[in-house]
């Protein structure tokens, strides 16, 4: 038996994808069924964008943004009642990092490098066991290019926007105009589709879902089906 064979397979699986996608419920009931751990990748890029945005460090101070996530104690932690929290310099960021603010600035803090490599030591430490659903955008490709188990999310523009309307309407919050949603949305696929580091793509042996039609129960079967044909 080669060593390869001998060596444990770990169990990894990556889901990508654009906004709106349904990426997040999709990989915590994926997690949830399978008893694995659920990784949502963007919290990090968010709680470092919140914490630039608080240090008021603009766009075009890159020196001080590198300097800021060079110094930064990032630490996620698995709550078995409420999920995955984070924490920045001790201060817990999980909620904060949801706001519009947060996510209108993400763009220019995830395409420097020393952030994404931050982000990348700790996504990689953290899925080095297996057995975890990770969430993102470069995770098939980049982070985890050797997980067994890869998944590309997708839906209409149309279909992002009315979920998006509908996450904000059940929050309690301000609704978006239809439109700008449908805007704010292909500006940030274009913003991820088309930067230089870990440009958001589908890896070539991802599946590719197509979730306009389906419902949340849909998708997670349709995945939990393919990963139990596949082997398991
Ligand atoms: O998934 P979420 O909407 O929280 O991600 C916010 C943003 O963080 C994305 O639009 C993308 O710019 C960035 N991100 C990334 N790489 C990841 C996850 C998120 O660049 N793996």
């Amino acid at each position: 038996v080669g060593v390869a064979k001998m060596r444990k397979k770990k169990i990894i699986i990556t889901i990508d994808g654009p906004a709106g996608a349904g990426k997040t419920t999709v990989a915590k009931a994926v997690a949830k069924r399978l008893g694995f751990l659920y990784l949502d990748t963007g919290a990090m890029y968010r709680a470092m964008t919140l914490k630039a945005l608080k240090a008021r460090i603009t766009a075009e101070e890159k020196e001080r943004l590198v300097e800021m996530v060079n110094e930064t104690i990032l630490i996620v932690k698995k709550d078995e009642k409420k999920g995955m929290r984070i924490w920045t310099d001790g201060q817990e960021v999980t909620d904060k990092i949801r706001t519009e603010e947060v996510t209108n600035n993400i763009w220019w803090v995830c395409k420097v490098k020393e952030v994404r490599n931050k982000a990348k030591r700790m996504q990689k430490d953290i899925g080095s066991d297996g057995r975890i659903v990770v969430e993102g955008r470069d995770i098939g490709t980049v982070i985890f290019p050797d997980a067994p188990y890869k998944f590309y999310l997708d839906a209409s523009i149309e279909e992002r926007a009315k979920r998006r309307w509908l996450e904000q309407k059940n929050k309690g919050m301000e609704t978006s105009d239809m439109e700008k949603l449908k805007q704010d949305i292909e500006k940030r696929d274009k913003s991820d589709m088309e930067r230089e580091l870990a440009p958001l793509k589908k890896a070539d042996d991802a599946v590719h879902v197509d979730t306009t039609n389906l419902s949340i129960d849909g998708v997670v079967d349709k995945i939990l089906v393919y990963i139990r044909k596949e082997k398991v």
